[in-house]
């Protein structure tokens, strides 16, 4: 590794580097990831070398094919790798490149850096995987639509504090985690538009001397434009951030969709069980089926939370422009992506393995004094000032509370005695289909709303 690090700097060395510096300095055990875009990329600089007069197109045929050679080599043989040491990954494909073609593989990294390389890499192969997670979030979208069709009929508790608040359709609570993955899509959409851009041709930090056609370059890598500034092409790596903190809305959400799902699947709450194929056991205690599934997915957050304060801290105090701290991007940047690919591929399979419990929903739904509301809109619909209301049936709350009955099994004439503006038409009003039909505006939880908002949802996927 130190010998052919060295080669790159070897004019000015004489001496070679310390072992241990050496491994402490290299990148390549990680940053191979981006061989196949270092390829793709050296490629289309290859091209622009001939248009800058660098190399000829016979010359630059040459430097192709065996680039193709090369990055076949490296997807057919995973030992590839290993077996060859290299600082990084830049290194790496262009050692293998003059050995296969000799001396006019050093005419390669003409007017190009490894600064500008890295970036260029880095915002491709992030593109790339932009476009493989948006896919996966949309199936996690459907996953939820599904079973909120198939449970449409299901009533549940809704809860603040997670105290019982009031009822909702199962299908309604599916469909909030719907909204809250739909808009992480539109934020990988919009972080995507400002990866797409180009900083190759920004060389070390202050442009390229070569008439090199960067807009040709852009076109032929896919990148909707070319940086503005060399400065700033090869020392930013907010694209890097934006993503990170989009994944890391992803995996809020995610961990929150857990967290339910957790707490649901309890004996205390038991609304959902979660099959065999995403529960484990407990080597000790017989009777325990846990949600690992979940409770990694819920771990897992704080990881990706931690790369994103990670990334922030190490771009913070850095100079302009390149500065090696910026290597530690990488695998910050690497683990995101696995991270929150496996925590959305496994949330997809946790929710098509669920049952939900109906008629456990139900009777939870009907307890616990959460038509309480309802009966204030009553008296409200009967004239009474809201907030008049609202103390009202506090204090028929709390005698219900001391007669151990639900609001609607008290009798009318105890009712009554709170206020005269109560009729035998209370009880309708208090029945759980009755507290939810009211909840009828854009974005309650009335059937025909929610129905028509699966219906949308099934659209927009
Ligand atoms: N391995 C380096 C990185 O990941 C590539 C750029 C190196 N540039 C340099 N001037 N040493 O950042």
């Amino acid at each position: 590794m130190s010998k052919e690090g060295n080669k790159l700097w070897g004019g000015r060395f004489s001496g070679e580097a310390d072992p241990e510096f050496a491994r402490f300095n290299e990148s390549f055990s990680f940053d191979r990831r981006l061989f196949e875009v270092d390829v793709r990329a050296s490629v289309a600089h290859c091209d622009a070398l001939i248009g800058a007069g660098v190399l000829s197109t016979a010359e630059a045929d040459q430097i192709k094919s065996s680039l193709a050679q090369i990055a076949d080599a490296g997807r057919d043989n995973p030992k590839y790798f290993d077996e060859l040491s290299s600082e990084d990954v830049h290194s790496f494909v262009e050692a293998r490149l003059i050995e296969s073609v000799g001396d006019l593989g050093r005419k390669l990294h003409t007017g190009r850096s490894r600064n500008d390389q890295v970036a260029t890499d880095l915002r491709l192969w992030l593109r790339d995987e932009i476009d493989r997670l948006e896919p996966l979030l949309r199936e996690a979208q459907r996953a939820l639509v599904e079973l909120a069709e198939a449970n449409f009929q299901v009533v549940m508790a809704g809860y603040t504090h997670l105290q019982r608040a009031q009822p909702i359709l199962f299908a309604h609570w599916c469909l909030a985690y719907f909204e809250m993955l739909a808009r992480d899509r539109e934020r990988l959409i919009d972080v995507r538009k400002r990866v797409n851009v180009l900083p190759l041709g920004s060389a070390a930090l202050a442009g390229t001397a070569y008439q090199i056609d960067r807009e040709a370059v852009a076109r032929a890598l896919g990148f909707e434009s070319v940086t503005r500034n060399s400065l700033d092409g090869v020392s930013d790596r907010d694209f890097v951030i934006e993503f990170v903190s989009a994944a890391s809305l992803v995996m809020m959400h995610l961990s929150r969709l857990a967290e339910d799902i957790i707490l649901y699947a309890t004996t205390e709450f038991g609304f959902l069980e979660l099959s065999d194929a995403v529960a484990t056991g407990s080597s000790l205690m017989p009777q325990k089926k846990n949600p690992d599934s979940m409770e990694l997915v819920r771990g897992k957050a704080g990881r990706v939370f931690g790369h994103l304060t990670a990334l922030l801290t190490t771009m913070k105090g850095l100079p302009l422009a390149y500065n090696k701290d910026m290597q530690e991007d990488k695998e910050a940047l690497f683990d995101t992506v696995d991270t929150v690919n496996a925590c959305v591929s496994v949330t997809t399979t946790v929710l098509r393995n669920l049952r939900v419990n109906e008629a456990r929903a139900r009777e939870v739904a009907q307890s616990g004094y959460m038509n309480a509301t309802e009966l204030a809109d009553y008296l409200v619909r009967k004239g009474m000032p809201f907030r008049e209301a609202h103390k009202a049936v506090g204090k028929i709350v709390m005698h219900a509370i001391e007669r151990r009955a639900e609001l609607n099994d008290l009798p009318i004439a105890e009712l009554k005695s709170f206020s005269a503006l109560i009729d035998e038409d209370v009880f309708d009003a208090l029945s759980l289909e009755k507290t939810l039909a009211t909840k009828s505006q854009t974005g309650g939880t009335a059937s025909e709303r929610v129905a028509d908002e699966l219906k949308k949802a099934r659209e927009r996927l």
